[in-house]
């Protein structure tokens, strides 16, 4: 590996991930390509932009020539995709840009990684393709898909192609399923840092339902760790499972939050639910662990470093919610908390 590809590297769990690999292979040339939706986000990569070894190229993973030329021109060897719609909600809202960059965006470097016959690929994949888990039982990667969102079925649609792909064609594919991550550069759609900026702010903390869904919540460093080593040691055409293993109630981290921002509980405002709402996902993941993996953060480690970052960085966050993010909130948002 010397080349890496790295699709969608300018949203939150990719620009995480290219700085662990800038640190820990100096030999290894990193290019981001990435179409820069709302999501995506230039400051994201502002850190790497001195670095020789860093170079951002602005695409769309369905756009076939764009894929293939980049391949080509960079003698992509390796790659690895984070690049996808990802927020439930918006997946509810309007799911045709989910089907079209998860799935059809995923068949495109498919048939790249064909031609250009990369040495490996690794796309990154979300244990809600598992769909909801009832209480005792945790997922293990041979448990069948069941989603029952938008974004899931997408994902677990790509994870279709990516395994025909590598049993029809032999393609030298994998696929993490990592748990909710949390941590630096989290565009604040997610539960857990529009907590943390609206706690800040004063402003009601929407909370869905009776607020006792349960997540296994992990740092995104520990995350990337894992997919750094399914990259590195994990095995083609198999899927590894990467969580912290600790389950969170959605009302007892909206009061791990305002405890450590010092706010008050009066903050949280139950609103009607999402429709479909998973109440639970749980992983296994002694796959993974079995390649030498752990995550490093505990639950209380993890939200803390994740509470101090948005506290320290308002210019990180700030602009984005003045900006498209203020519709998407009027949308989502506006009746919920009028009704509530
Ligand atoms: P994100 O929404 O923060 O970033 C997605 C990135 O993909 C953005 O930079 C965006 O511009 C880019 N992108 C979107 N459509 C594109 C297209 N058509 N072509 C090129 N680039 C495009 O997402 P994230 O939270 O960092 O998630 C990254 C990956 O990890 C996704 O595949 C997601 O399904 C998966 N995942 C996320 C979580 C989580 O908790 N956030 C957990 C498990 C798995
Ligand atoms: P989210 O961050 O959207 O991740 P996902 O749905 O992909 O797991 O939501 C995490 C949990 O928080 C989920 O159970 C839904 C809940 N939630 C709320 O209660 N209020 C909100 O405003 C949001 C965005 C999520």
């Amino acid at each position: 590996m010397r080349n890496l590809l790295v699709t969608g590297g300018a949203g939150f769990i990719g620009c995480n991930f290219v700085e662990l690999l800038l640190e820990r292979y100096p030999d290894y040339r990193v290019i981001v390509f990435d179409k820069l939706t709302y999501a995506g986000r230039p400051e994201n990569l502002a850190r790497f932009r001195g670095d020789a070894r860093f170079t951002f190229v602005r695409g769309d993973i369905c756009d076939t020539e764009a894929v293939r030329s980049t391949f080509r021109e960079h003698q992509i060897d390796t790659l690895v995709s984070f690049a996808a719609e990802t927020h439930v909600d918006r997946s509810i809202m309007a799911p045709d840009a989910f089907i079209r960059t998860d799935v059809f965006g995923t068949y495109v470097l498919l048939e790249a990684m064909r031609e250009y016959q990369l040495e490996r690929g690794l796309f990154v994949s979300t244990d809600e393709v598992y769909g909801h888990i009832e209480p005792g039982h945790s997922s293990v990667e041979d448990d069948p898909m069941k989603p029952r969102s938008p974004y899931a079925a997408s994902k677990a649609g790509a994870e279709h192609l990516i395994y025909a792909y590598h049993i029809t064609y032999g393609l030298p594919v994998l696929v993490t399923r990592g748990t909710n991550n949390i941590g630096p550069y989290q565009y604040p759609e997610k539960a857990v840092p529009l907590f943390v900026t609206n706690a800040i702010d004063d402003i009601p903390l929407p909370l869905y339902g009776d607020g006792r869904q349960m997540r296994d919540y992990q740092y995104v460093m520990d995350h990337c760790e894992g997919i750094d080593v399914a990259l590195h040691h994990g095995a083609v055409g198999e899927a590894y499972n990467i969580g912290s293993g600790v389950e969170t109630e959605n009302i007892v981290m909206a009061h791990a939050i305002l405890d450590l921002l010092g706010k008050p509980h009066s903050l949280i405002r139950p609103v009607a639910d999402r429709p479909g709402h998973d109440r639970r996902y749980s992983v296994r993941t002694d796959k993974i662990r079995a390649l030498g993996w752990q995550p490093r953060h505990d639950f209380a480690a993890a939200l803390e470093r994740t509470v101090r970052w948005y506290a320290a960085n308002e210019a990180w966050w700030r602009p984005i919610k003045s900006g498209e993010y203020r519709e998407f909130y009027r949308q989502q948002y506006q009746s919920r908390l009028g009704q509530a």
